[in-house]
């Protein structure tokens, strides 16, 4: 597993300090209010649960399955896994995902809450990388902004595999291929 690993980006320990500042702008913004916070999985799992605990505020946490990847391409379309959706009126509301790359899928999470009548909607993604499209939807906070390259670890996946890496890295081209 290590060894398809071509270059690792952020160390557990740079993560770790790096979400220490970041729970803190949040808990600054949100003081008296009540957050729910929406996980999208799987890839989130890890980030939620060093992020929220970190947050020394009242919050709620749900969690939603969606998809739009196919091994290392977008496939464009999001899919949502529950049929039925919990109630999100009048709360506010911070969705957290792993990583915003086109940006389809938190826009698209974004439409469906906004229309079930959420009283506000920021998002929160460990890793934004550069494109050079414009996105649909940017993320009100980010941790880490990355080059364009399919980064797998810390919750992230190709395929499915590599979600425990407890670090963030590039996986190299041999890797790729043979999961194609
Ligand atoms: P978007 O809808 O194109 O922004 O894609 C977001 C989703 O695609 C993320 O939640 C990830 O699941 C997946 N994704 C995008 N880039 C990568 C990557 O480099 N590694 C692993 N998953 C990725
Ligand atoms: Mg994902």
């Amino acid at each position: 597993m290590l060894e398809d690993i071509r270059k690792i980006l952020f160390h557990e320990s740079t993560i770790l300090s790096r979400l220490d500042e970041l729970a803190h702008e949040i808990t600054t913004d949100y003081r008296g209010k009540d957050i729910t916070v929406i996980a999208i999985l799987n890839g989130s799992f890890v980030f939620m649960a060093d992020l929220l605990r970190r947050i020394p505020l009242p919050l709620q946490v749900d969690c939603l399955s969606v998809s739009s990847y196919h091994g290392t391409e977008s496939t464009g379309h999001v899919k949502f896994r529950q049929s039925d959706l919990a109630n999100f009126r009048d709360r506010h509301v911070l969705l957290l995902d792993d990583i915003l790359d086109s940006g389809r899928t938190l826009h698209a999470i974004r439409e469906r809450l906004s229309s079930d009548g959420a009283l506000s909607i920021r998002t929160c993604v460990l890793l934004r990388k550069q494109v050079e499209s414009v996105r649909e939807v940017d993320a009100d906070y980010v941790a880490f902004d990355i080059p364009n390259e399919f980064v797998v670890g810390y919750g992230l996946d190709y395929n499915e595999d590599y979600r425990n890496l407890p670090f963030v890295g590039v996986l190299n081209e041999d890797a790729i291929r043979r999961g194609q």
